[in-house]
């Protein structure tokens, strides 16, 4: 199973993180030196992944500049002779025709913002991932998934799970657990999902993460455009209707997942991610230090 194709849903609005968001799309909130949906994009990079594609909203305009080429800055950069700052933009910058862009025009859900990507995904696997989790680790949460979706027999689908404390599973989609795979001890097959389970009917502790290798199939289902949890169109109703006819497996990931789209989640994510950097972690221990000991 080749997975050429990541959609990065980027129409969110936010609103966990206000007044921050009000004119800045939560994508670009910056986690040390980077911004979000670069930490993403740099992680489906890894796992290999060809094309990128964002399905964006109003007021998502500056994800699209981020992603190009700035010619003024480049000129004055390499004019100045600043080539350790070229050598980042350089990095940073995909390949042309690497990325496409679609919009949602109106905010009704994951399932329907990964379906606004069906025509430039085509008939293909492809990876969603949610930009505002990130998990820290080498390899990457993506790269783990792909290693492990080699393992499953082709037009099998992957979610990435993890462990909550069961007063917080109702805030995730949380699937089942069923029979562990013969070679890969952290994958088992998925014994039913469901969406934001009312408190104490969960069916387990594995919560969906913002991490997903669908099969095409699912834009079938999520056309149907059905209204479930909160009212919204969902990705996991969409995948527990795919379930019926493919099978669904978890893996569950190594590394340390952040919520970057809390308050608490964001500023823990720049600590975890500055002390994780040679260049900063002493300074930064230095200065956490004076506040821990006041
Ligand atoms: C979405 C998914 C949910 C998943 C969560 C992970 O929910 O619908 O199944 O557990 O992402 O962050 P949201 O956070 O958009 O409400």
């Amino acid at each position: 199973m080749k997975i050429r194709k990541a959609v990065f849903p980027v129409a969110g609005l936010g609103t966990r993180v206000l007044p921050a968001t009000k004119a800045m799309p939560k994508e670009m909130l910056t986690i040390v030196d980077k911004p979000l949906i670069q930490y993403v994009v740099d992680e489906a990079k890894e796992a290999g992944i060809e094309h990128f594609v964002f399905v964006t909203g109003r007021n998502k305009g500056v994800i699209e500049d981020h992603f190009d080429r700035m010619f003024e800055l480049d000129t004055t950069l390499a004019a100045r002779g600043k080539k350790a700052e070229q050598d980042i933009l350089a990095r940073d910058q995909p390949q042309a025709g690497a990325m496409s862009f679609t919009r949602q025009q109106a905010p009704l859900g994951l399932g329907h913002a990964v379906w606004c990507a069906r025509d430039i995904v085509g008939d293909e696997p492809f990876a969603v991932v949610l930009p505002d989790e990130l998990v820290l680790n080498t390899p990457g949460c993506l790269a783990q998934m792909i290693e492990a979706a080699g393992k499953l027999p082709e037009s099998s689908n992957l979610i990435a799970v993890e462990e909550v404390p069961e007063h917080l599973t109702h805030q995730y989609g949380i699937c089942g657990v069923g029979d562990r795979h013969h070679q890969h001890g952290r994958m088992f097959k998925v014994a039913g999902m469901v969406e934001k389970p009312p408190k104490g009917t969960a069916p387990s502790n594995f919560s969906i993460t913002g991490r997903y290798i669908l099969q095409p199939e699912i834009f079938k289902i999520l056309e149907k455009q059905e209204h479930g949890a909160g009212g919204e169109i969902q990705l996991t109703d969409a995948m527990i209707g795919l379930s019926k006819s493919q099978s669904f497996y978890a893996v569950e990931f190594e590394g340390e997942r952040h919520d970057c789209g809390s308050k608490a989640g964001f500023l823990r994510a720049n600590i975890a991610y500055a002390m994780a950097r040679a260049d900063l972690r002493d300074a930064l221990r230095a200065e956490l230090r004076k506040y821990l000991e006041e």
